[in-house]
Order: structure tokens, then sequence, then C-alpha cells
């Protein structure tokens, strides 16, 4: 795939408009991957979150861009996107294999590189959205000297590496913070714990985009998971 490079001015795509849930395949049973992308996609499902660990940054291994080419066409044909999380270390060496395989957003952590500024400029100039992550004890304010560099920041609801841990209480208060800082118009992601009793207030809070993993993949029925996620999470509910 080859895309125009990004800038500050380029509008987003569609599918990371408005509040949105990201069912995060890590929590998926590979064995059937395509066929539980497409039941979400036929749900409603646009963004498909995608969790790349080194066992280095996090001590698990999962999966890199030979997973992703296999699942970016299916994704793309259906009018989704597909959001790259690295949970790794020097993630620059990566950027532009996950560009190739199909990757739309690149989020790497802050804590993982010295360099988030040139991170950022790298990932945009391959074409796809940047994206930063902060893990739960890293301060909102590590990101106040990335203003126009970034499309969309990603704050960890719980520590980085497994599905299905317990929401971090004090995360509302964090994206309020970081919403104050980096104003209305930057995506925020929030990816840990996110179900139907947490949606609500984190989209109350100030974020757009909220990653669903175990929520979703580990109910009997992740289409009506995906829903009822979706419609605690519109303003309003
Ligand atoms: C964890 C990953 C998450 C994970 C979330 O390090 O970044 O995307 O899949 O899982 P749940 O939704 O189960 O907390
Ligand atoms: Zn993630």
């Amino acid at each position: 795939m080859t895309n125009q490079p990004r800038t500050a001015d380029t509008p987003l795509p569609e599918a990371f408009q408005g509040i949105r849930i990201a069912p995060s395949i890590l929590s998926a049973d590979f064995g059937k991957l395509g066929e539980q992308i497409t039941e979400l996609m036929d749900a409603g499902a646009r963004v498909i979150h995608f969790d790349v660990m080194d066992g280095q940054f996090v001590p698990p291994i999962t999966i890199g861009p030979l997973v992703l080419a296999g699942i970016a066409d299916q994704v793309h044909d259906a009018g989704g996107v597909v959001d790259v999380h690295l949970m790794i270390e020097n993630p620059d060496r990566q950027f532009a294999d996950f560009a190739k395989a199909g990757a739309d957003s690149i989020i790497f952590h802050e804590e993982a590189t010295p360099h988030a500024h040139r991170c950022c400029h790298a990932i945009r100039e391959l074409g796809c959205l940047a994206g930063v992550a902060i893990n739960p004890g890293t301060p909102v304010e590590v990101v106040s000297e990335l203003e126009g560099m970034v499309d969309e920041f990603l704050v960890m609801t719980v520590n980085p590496g497994w599905g299905g841990q317990p929401f971090i209480g004090t995360s509302p208060g964090k994206v309020r913070r970081l919403r104050s800082l980096v104003g209305e118009e930057v995506l925020i992601e929030v990816d840990g714990g996110i179900g139907t009793s947490t949606a609500g207030r984190m989209s109350d809070a100030g974020a757009t985009l909220m990653v669903a993993g175990s929520a979703i993949f580990k109910s009997d029925d992740p289409a009506q998971a995906y829903r009822d996620i979706d419609a605690a999470a519109q303003p309003g509910s």
C-alpha cells in the first residue's frame, strides 16, 4: 500500500471520526480471526485494534506485520481501518514494515523512545496517523511539546501487556487533564478494562476511541457485546 504523507491538516479517515469502539484482536480466537473480524464489522465496528508486543517493552510476544498483512485488505474492503499499537522497544525500526503491511495508524509508547517528535514525523511520512501512548504511571504533561505532531493519543487504562485486567479508576481524571492539554481536535483513545460499565465514563471524560478486547471476544456473543459497549459509549446514554 502506498500512502501519501500526512500533515497536521490532513483530515481524519471517516472510520476514526465520532465515538468509536475498537475491538482488540488480542483476545480473539486466532484460529478463526477472519470470521470474527467479519462478525464485528457486520455489527458496525470500523476500527480494528492490533496489539504488537515484543517480549521486551512488555513480557509477552504477540503478532507482527505478517498477521497484519493477512487481515488488512479484509478490514479496508469493509470500510474499516487497522489501529496498530506497538508495545515494543525501538519502535522506529518497525514503522515502515507496519505501514507496508496495511496499518492506518501507528501508535508507539512515549516510554519506549527518547525520540517521540521524530517518530511522529516518520509515521506521518509513511501516510499513517501518528499515535503516542502513555502508561498509567506516565503523566500527561510529557506530551505537551508534541503539539501539531500527533493525530492520536492513547491513554493506557491498565498496564500494557495483557487483556482482561481491571480498569484503573483514576483514568477518567487523567483523560480530562489530557483533553484540556491537547484541545478538542485530537483523537484520544483509551485502552484496557473497557466495557459497558466504563465506556460511558471515558467518553464523558473526553475519549473518542475506546479499545475493548476481553469484554467483546470473551463474551458468548461478541457482536452483541460490541453493540452494547458502543451504545454505552455514545453521549447521553
Ligand atoms: C493491553 C492491550 C489492549 C488489550 C485490552 O496491553 O494494549 O489492547 O487488548 O484488553 P482488555 O479490553 O481485555 O482490557
Ligand atoms: Zn492496545
